[in-house]
């Protein structure tokens, strides 16, 4: 099954100044819109599983509709486990043909994330597979937990060595002012991220790939419409789509990217059922679903990632 390794996307990505997109999976209209949009834009892709999408969809059943969309397509992807937060998770995706995991030893000591991100690290080597670390902690809600801006923490650039070295990871998610959700930055609040930290930590890890989590831009059509068609979202601020396409170009090789799809989706869905209220088949509403979530990820591809024609 020509399911493929991040090793060597990153290695290409980073010498081609691009990022590759890592977009969340959770179920068949999800999974269509970003290969369909991914070969369409001959890019190169990863799907990522978190446990959540795990518990909601089963494992057999998310590998099944990726090795469907691989042989529909003709695109080769990765399929990559997203904040493993223990070695049992890691090895269950490892086991079950997972070509990369992420440990997420954040919430750890440096001194308990390096021991069990060491531990996945040998084992994923010892199948081939490759493994994602992570150092900071970002802020925002992911698998319903709700890390507080105040308990957020930026990476240390000072560590990323010794971290890298002693757990022989293949690339670090860094900390740098991204967070996960929708609720990036407080109103009125201008973004920023902080590229100081991102150089300093690619000049002691020099060609490492780096990993942007929190990623989304919080799309302002989708919001707009979400709360056009009955929605009450509160004023939601994303990272800057130009700011993501600056760190595309350097040593961030990878950008996790979920809250966007989730506001495609719905905004489309409640604007189908605000005007279509006496419609009932889910393939009347999902169609438009899964065309836009197409749309959003060729708009990442061409306005953020710049990975267009290189897969
Ligand atoms: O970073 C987390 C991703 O957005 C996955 O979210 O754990 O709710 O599936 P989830
Ligand atoms: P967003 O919530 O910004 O889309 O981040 C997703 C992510 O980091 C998944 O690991
Ligand atoms: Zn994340």
């Amino acid at each position: 099954m020509p399911l493929v390794t991040t090793t060597q996307m990153f290695k290409k990505a980073y010498a081609g100044g691009y990022a590759v997109g890592a977009f969340n999976v959770n179920n068949m209209e999800i999974i269509q819109g970003i290969t369909e949009a991914a070969a369409e834009e001959k890019a190169p892709l990863i799907l990522q599983v978190s446990a959540g999408a795990r518990k909601y969809a089963k494992h057999v059943y998310l590998m099944k509709l990726v090795e469907a969309a691989i042989a529909d397509t003709g695109l080769d992807f990765a399929i990559h486990l997203d904040h493993g937060d223990s070695f049992e998770i890691c090895k269950s995706c490892i086991d079950g043909g997972f070509t990369s995991v992420m440990i997420d030893g954040s919430k750890h000591s440096f001194r308990d994330n390096i021991t069990l991100t060491k531990q996945v690290v040998e084992y994923a080597h010892s199948k081939s597979v490759v493994v994602e670390g992570e150092l900071g902690k970002l802020a925002g809600i992911e698998d319903d937990v709700n890390v507080s801006d105040a308990d957020a923490q930026f990476t240390n650039p000072s560590e990323v060595e010794e971290f890298v070295i002693k757990t022989g990871v293949d690339s670090l998610a860094i900390a740098i002012g991204t967070s996960h959700g929708a609720y990036k930055f407080k109103p009125g609040q201008k973004p920023q991220l902080r590229f100081d930290i991102l150089e300093e930590i690619t000049r002691r890890l020099p060609g490492f790939p780096i990993v942007l989590h929190g990623a989304s831009s919080v799309i302002p059509e989708f919001v707009e419409a979400i709360n056009k068609y009955g929605g009450s979202m509160p004023d939601a601020i994303g990272i800057p789509e130009e700011m993501l396409r600056q760190a595309a170009k350097s040593a961030v090789c990878k950008i996790n990217i979920d809250s966007d799809l989730r506001l495609a989706m719905t905004a489309s869905i409640r604007q189908y059922m605000m005007e279509h209220p006496d419609h009932f088949d889910p393939r009347q509403y999902l169609t438009p679903a899964r065309d836009a979530i197409k749309a959003m990820v060729k708009r990442k591809i061409s306005n953020v990632l710049g990975c267009a024609g290189k897969a």
